[in-house]
């Protein structure tokens, strides 16, 4: 598929196609701390210099979304290590009058590589539709971004039976706007439910979720895109629980927030998902 100017948009120049990895050969686990509105600057470079020493050959990729004005210092102190920068929102557009907003040029100016779409906190707090969030998800590919897709139910919406009537809707609204096969994007299940709450989905939930999720993906984007598709579960992930659901075939790795706060609980998070599935 062409963007327009005359190379394949999907995955964005420069990057693998595939991402290779002991799970299946081909989806190398991700884990990904999601600061949400937390830390300044002293208390994110030690977190960064934490990290960077703790850190063993991970088997996994490892991304850190800090707030927008911890980038430039984040970029820096991550420098050279195994961790990748993102930004936890995006406005759909390049640039312009909108106060407040952040646009995909300039997350990769701070060198972000990465960036988060629809997490159900900026849903709700800032009453993100689906709609938007596809606008996000396609904006952040055409400016070279690689989408974290954040999809997941609230709790009335399980109880009255609705769980994968929400998945389906929130993950094809989130597709929509792609141009080529998702095999960079991410998708990160996370229960509103679950968020925050110390509620961890089971294992079996999570696979089912997960799996689900990669029908539907195969169902839009083609079977070799669903397989290659990174699909995240968060939602109180501590290095407790990390195991079990890591041993999931469908889960590829976390979007961690509380527990990514504490370098060691990350690291003990990441050395979890050293394992082949
Ligand atoms: P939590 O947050 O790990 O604190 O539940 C996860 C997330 O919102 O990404």
């Amino acid at each position: 598929m062409s963007n327009g100017s005359g190379g394949p948009a999907w995955p964005p120049r420069g990057e693998p196609a595939a991402t290779a990895g002991p799970r299946g050969g081909e989806r190398r686990p991700l884990v990904a701390a999601n600061w949400k509105m937390h830390l300044v600057r002293r208390e994110a470079l030690a977190w960064c210099r934490a990290v960077r020493e703790g850190l063993q050959s991970p088997a996994a990729e490892l991304v850190v979304f800090p707030s927008f004005p911890l980038l430039p210092a984040v970029a820096e102190a991550i420098a050279g290590s195994r961790l990748s920068l993102g930004g936890q929102d995006l406005h759909p557009e390049a640039k312009g009058a909108h106060t407040g907003d952040v646009s995909g040029p300039q997350l990769r100016d701070s060198g972000c590589a990465w960036v988060l779409c629809g997490h159900s906190e900026r849903r709700r707090d800032h009453g993100e539709s689906d709609e938007l969030v596809g606008r996000k998800v396609a904006a952040a590919e055409r400016h070279g971004l690689l989408p974290v897709l954040c999809v997941g139910e609230r709790r009335e919406e399980r109880q009255a039976g609705r769980t994968f009537e929400v998945l389906e809707r929130q993950l094809r609204a989130g597709l929509t706007g792609l141009t080529g096969r998702p095999a960079r994007l991410a998708v990160a299940y996370e229960p509103v439910w679950a968020i925050g709450t110390g509620d961890t989905a089971t294992p079996a939930t999570a696979q089912e979720a997960h799996a689900f999720l990669r029908r539907i993906l195969g169902e839009s984007a083609g079977a070799a895109a669903a397989q290659g598709t990174r699909i995240l579960y968060g939602g109180s992930v501590t290095p407790e629980n990390a195991a079990a659901l890591f041993a999931q075939p469908e889960v590829d790795g976390f979007l961690v927030g509380g527990a990514s706060l504490d370098p060691g609980k990350f690291l003990a998070i990441i050395a979890g998902c050293g394992r082949a599935g």
